[in-house]
């Protein structure tokens, strides 16, 4: 099948490989030539396990193929998909200038038949909008041609992007044409042995699904948070508590980790989009509200942690930093807990010592030279002469530690852990105060 994605980001990029992979001819268009040029040339744009494998094969085959080059590009694919960013406007919605933009691109060039694949997350009501768009286009052309928009949002999580789409829950297609049904059918056949991950539905529905996915999650996220802090004020352990509901299969084991606070480009956009759209409705949507504002809160509690532990005087401080990533196996920062926590650290005087496997350029990037922040190169060399432990991000290396060792690096034996990785009594026995989330006399 001939397929068309507009924009190289994230989402389309992996869509894109993923596609090529099972034997689609896939074109991606980008507008910025910088990228496209290192895209042909091999070079992936962002931290994804596989990708670049995945990418370089595939375009090694012939099946996947880069281009700026619009009107080509609209030419090729019957299946249109677009993949660009939509990022959030001043008011928390989603910005949907980019979506628009190549809508009105497809109506401009199109020249038969096309299917118009809505793949970014929109706001429910966007595909009409698109439709629109393109149907005016081709009005001001004087043209009627043929074409259809549906929407196919996704759920991939960074770091296990790849894994998602060919072993995820499902694909959800929302369309009430029986032609794109067939086409959704042909492109994702390879993946769909069980048949009904392959979900039908109407297009708001399919948009709403988008939506409400994530807040369904950032929802587990933030409750099992608000948990964890009655569990921290009352004596209890909530990785015990954790478990106690979890193996109840109507609630479930999964995303209900406590920590410093979910972060990354979907759940703290997402929310604040779905908030955003009730309100446009003149709904009031309580419970979102309040998921954002437990996360939000979530997010300082390392800072009170710390500053408890050092009776409320981090000046001239340095403390050590494990994980800038809003989460492992990505080099993300957007919306990160670590974030929340250097910033409020620099203006309470304090110095950070970071490490973080993937992350650093991203930090230099953000944040760029300061005195009071050090990049450095190793989980020990973060801890050198540090004060205190701050642990971010709960990637695989900071999991295993010897803590005897710990205590000598630390000017104070803390170790303040947003992501519960350690046996609290065995850090307590090897004389380090340990401040989890929601672990007993954490406070
Ligand atoms: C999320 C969803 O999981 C995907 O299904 C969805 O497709 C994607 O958003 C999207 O809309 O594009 P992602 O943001 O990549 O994926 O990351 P997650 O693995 O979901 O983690 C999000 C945040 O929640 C992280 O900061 C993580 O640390 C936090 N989290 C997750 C917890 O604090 N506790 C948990 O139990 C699970």
């Amino acid at each position: 099948m001939r397929i068309t994605i507009f924009g190289t980001g994230y989402v389309g990029l992996v869509t894109g490989a993923c596609l090529a992979d099972v034997g689609h001819d896939v074109l991606c268009v980008d507008v910025d030539a910088d990228k496209i040029a290192r895209l042909e040339a091999g070079e992936i744009p962002i931290f994804e396990p596989g990708l670049e494998e995945l990418v370089t094969t595939n375009a090694a085959a012939g099946r996947l193929r880069f281009t700026t080059d619009a009107v080509s590009a609209v030419e090729f694919g019957t299946l249109q998909f677009i993949a660009v960013g939509t990022p959030p406007d001043e008011d928390g919605s989603a910005d949907l200038q980019y979506v628009l933009a190549v809508a009105e691109t497809i109506g401009r060039h199109m020249n038969g038949f096309k299917a118009v694949v809505d793949k970014s997350t929109v706001p429910v009501g966007t595909a009409d909008r698109v439709r629109e768009t393109i149907a005016n286009v081709l009005e001001e052309r004087g043209e009627a041609l043929d074409f259809e928009v549906c929407s196919n949002p996704e759920f991939l999580k960074e770091g296990a992007a790849i894994e998602d789409f060919t072993h995820g829950a499902r694909f959800v297609v929302g369309t009430d044409s029986e032609r794109v049904r067939e086409l959704m059918r042909e492109c994702y056949a390879p993946y769909i042995r069980l048949q009904e991950k392959l979900m039908f539905m109407d297009v708001r529905a399919a948009e709403l699904t988008k939506y409400a996915a994530n807040a369904m999650l950032a929802t587990k996220i933030s409750f099992i948070n608000e948990i964890a802090n009655l569990a921290e004020r009352l004596g209890a352990d909530v990785e015990q508590v954790r478990r106690g509901i979890g193996s109840d299969p109507r609630i479930g084991y999964h995303f209900i980790y406590p920590g410093c606070g979910y972060g990354g480009s979907c759940f703290p956009k997402d929310v604040r989009a779905l908030t955003r759209t009730a309100g446009e409705v003149q709904y009031q949507a309580q419970l979102l509200e309040a998921v954002e504002g437990v996360n939000h809160r979530q997010k300082q509690t390392l800072f009170e942690k710390l500053e408890r532990a050092f009776d409320g005087d981090l000046a001239g401080r340095t403390i050590g930093l494990w994980g800038l990533a809003f989460k492992p196996n990505t080099d993300d920062m957007r919306d990160a807990p670590s974030r929340t926590l250097m910033e409020a650290l620099w203006r309470a005087g304090a110095r950070v010592q970071a490490y973080d496997p993937e992350a650093m350029d991203e930090c230099r990037r953000l944040y760029g030279e300061r005195d009071d922040l050090a990049l450095v190169d190793s989980r020990e060399a973060a801890v050198q002469n540090a004060d205190a432990l701050v642990i971010c991000t709960e990637w695989k290396v900071f999991r295993m530690v010897d803590f005897d060792w710990l205590k000598q690096q630390l000017g104070l034996p803390v170790i303040v852990d947003g992501r519960n990785l350690y046996n609290p009594e065995t850090v307590r026995k090897a004389g380090l105060l340990y401040f989890a989330v929601g672990r007993g006399d954490s406070l």
